[in-house]
């Protein structure tokens, strides 16, 4: 049988990620994890979210048979992923970060970064920011409460109010660029181009395609020649993990 990639998300978001993964990796078999049941990560606690994502990770790899596991997800990488590496070092792992490196490397000199409340305040968001940030850029960090949860729901009413209410938070302030700090928020490009329509939005699925591809090109674990599989499992409706 065929080793499987994991993905994992609070939802919907990740298949964002999930689809860049496939356009680079066509030949292989995924399990795609969407914990709807434990939306949103972005409003728990660090402990409490690395109690829920830990069982996901041990059911992908003890009833999945997967090879590798992405956290499509920023929230959950920013806040878990350093424990989860340590826990389970015999497994692959590839996160999702915000693209504040991509947006400093393009040299651009206001930008927001969206996120969650929970990756807004992480360790992890403050490090790329410290690492990557010159002196004449400016980076305005922005918890977005809520709009992850409005977009898994798909609450259109709701995601406009948001973004209306972040429109004029940041009043006529020059933004050159956007972070979509979270993997819900690709799916709503659109309607933040639109209240942003000079700035360019920056998210980070290719980079993770890229690196998922190069850690398995290096542990020679490609499935080149493989059939095209998704098992997509939703937690509202699975049986309880053990
Ligand atoms: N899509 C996730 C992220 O990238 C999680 C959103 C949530 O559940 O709060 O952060």
């Amino acid at each position: 049988m065929n080793q499987k990639i994991g993905v994992l998300d609070s939802g919907i978001g990740g298949t964002t990620v999930l689809k860049e993964i496939i356009k680079l990796l066509p030949n292989e078999e995924y399990v795609y994890y969407a914990d709807t049941k434990n939306n949103p990560y972005g409003e728990k606690s660090e402990e409490e979210l690395f109690n829920i994502v830990s069982k996901i990770v041990e059911f992908l790899i003890n009833e999945k048979n997967c090879k590798m596991i992405v956290l499509a997800c920023n929230t959950a990488t920013t806040r878990c992923m350093k424990r989860l590496k340590k826990e389970y070092p015999n497994m692959l792992f590839v996160g999702t970060v915000p693209a504040i490196k991509v947006a400093t490397d393009h040299k651009f000199k206001n930008t927001l970064v969206l996120a969650t409340p929970a990756t807004i305040e992480s360790k992890r968001t403050k490090e790329l920011i410290e690492v990557n940030k010159k002196d004449d850029q400016e980076i305005t960090l922005i918890p977005c409460k809520d709009l992850a949860n409005a977009i898994e729901r798909k609450d259109k009413a709701k995601i406009k109010s948001i973004l209306l209410d972040l429109r004029k938070k940041i009043k006529d302030k020059k933004i050159d660029s956007i972070v979509l700090g979270c993997t819900h928020y690709s799916l709503i490009k659109k309607e933040i181009q639109s209240y942003f329509q000079d700035a360019i939005l920056l998210e980070g699925a290719f980079g993770v395609a890229k690196e998922v591809k190069r850690q398995l090109t290096e542990h020679h674990l490609l499935n080149k020649r493989g059939d095209f599989q998704i098992d997509y499992i939703d937690s509202k409706e699975e049986i309880s993990l053990r």
